[in-house]
């Protein structure tokens, strides 16, 4: 079985929904360790809660960020982690962390990428006007959010549409297409060719905007 690490900064409901993914047998991983950069993130709850081993890792702590990402690194090595999964983790990931897990780290995005990279994607896309906007996983690399793509759902943008609001319709897809993603990877199913990540099976794995997930 793989062994999945986690990093969130706050609330933890992507973190949420591939536990429930676990549970109710749809994913078959094991969620080896949480690590958050924020002592008050409520994901640390939801750890306490199903058993989850958890570790509150600032970067305040530390002399630099080379320091921070190789100890974050350690740790998950300790626990043999061999997916990181980055769910609502606030921080441009240390080099360190992605030279160890290198096509290993999978990030959630609140936006269509390459549209509407780094913080607040929801309410860059309000501001925009684009009428279509959405969720992505996507492999971590060096840059922010540029990393190959793995899966993306799309929902419209109404026009009296808020960032919450948005943010609400986006969210749902993303308690559907990261448990998904992460079960693809599991079943050694996705396979990384330049920026092109290719899903073995159906064809239509690489392009669902109404993922049949859980
Ligand atoms: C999610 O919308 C996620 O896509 C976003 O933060 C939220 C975390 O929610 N991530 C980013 O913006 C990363 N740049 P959650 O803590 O309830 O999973």
């Amino acid at each position: 079985m793989l062994n999945i690490g986690v990093l969130a900064s706050g609330r933890g409901s992507n973190f949420q929904a591939i536990i429930d993914s676990i549970e109710g047998g749809y994913l078959k991983v094991k969620i080896v360790l949480l690590i958050t950069d924020n002592p008050n993130a409520y994901a640390i709850e939801r750890a306490k809660k199903h058993g989850i081993a958890h570790l509150i890792i600032k970067p305040k702590d530390f002399s630099d960020k080379d320091a921070y990402y190789s100890h974050i690194a350690k740790e998950l090595k300790a626990k043999d982690a061999r997916l990181v999964v980055l769910a609502g983790f606030m921080r441009v990931v240390g080099k360190k962390l992605i030279q160890e897990f290198q096509d290993k780290i999978i990030n959630i995005h609140p936006a269509l990428l390459p549209s509407f990279p780094g913080l607040h994607g929801q309410k860059q896309a309000v501001d925009y006007g684009v009428k279509m906007s959405g969720c992505t996983v996507h492999f971590v690399d060096e840059g922010v959010d540029t990393g190959p793509i793995i899966i993306q759902a799309a929902v419209p943008v109404y026009h009296d549409d808020t960032e919450e609001s948005l943010s609400e319709r986006i969210l749902k897809q993303e308690h559907k297409i990261f448990p998904y993603a992460i079960k693809l990877f599991a079943e050694g199913r996705i396979k990384v060719e330049g920026r092109k990540v290719i899903i073995e099976g159906s064809r239509e794995d690489n392009i669902l905007t109404n993922p049949p997930l859980i």
